[in-house]
């Protein structure tokens, strides 16, 4: 196991939508291994398999509290079902520096996919669970919450990004 890299924006391997798991094999294994020491490492309640350069479609998620036993949910091939209601909650994310929103989602979903050992799951998830589960999910589409939000936030923070990333590339006297 390994923690990997984290992809940041503006990477464009971030946009690009991943494509499906055909074949769950070692590298595959090894991978989700990967992923869950990465999102655990990080500290993040999930990840997706392009946030850490690899274009295909698995996600790991854990919103458990740190006090209570983990709760991780690996899924290959997630595809939401079925929707239900609206919620906003000020989102983050391992990918975009420095920045939180809100962000407007379904409370409730259903989604279906693989588990890691390549057998069919159907969950129901409502609140935190299924707002981690949209973004992910979002992640392997090449879409990031931050075009979830208005042009004018996204523009802002881009501008504030820009400067940021300067100063950091800027030697330090
Ligand atoms: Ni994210």
């Amino acid at each position: 196991m390994a923690v990997r890299r984290i992809l940041t924006y503006p990477d464009t391997v971030l946009r690009e939508r991943a494509e499906a798991v055909t074949n769950i094999d070692g590298k595959t294994q090894e991978l989700i291994d990967d992923m869950i020491q990465t999102m655990y490492q990080a500290p993040g309640v999930g990840l997706a398999s392009n946030q850490v350069g690899e274009p295909c479609r698995i996600i790991s998620c854990d919103t458990s509290p740190k006090d209570e036993p983990n709760d991780l949910v690996v899924l290959i091939n997630p595809e939401i079902v079925e929707t239900d209601g609206f919620i906003v909650y000020e989102e983050g994310c391992l990918s975009v520096i420095d920045y939180t929103a809100d962000v407007k989602r379904a409370e409730c979903i259903t989604v279906k996919g693989l588990d890691r050992e390549g057998n069919p799951v159907l969950l129901k998830k409502e609140g935190l669970p299924a707002i981690v589960l949209q973004h992910e999910i979002d992640h392997l589409d090449g879409m990031l919450f931050i075009d979830r939000i208005s042009t004018l936030k996204r523009e802002l923070y881009k501008r504030r990004l820009k400067k940021l990333l300067k100063q950091r590339e800027s030697p330090r006297l």
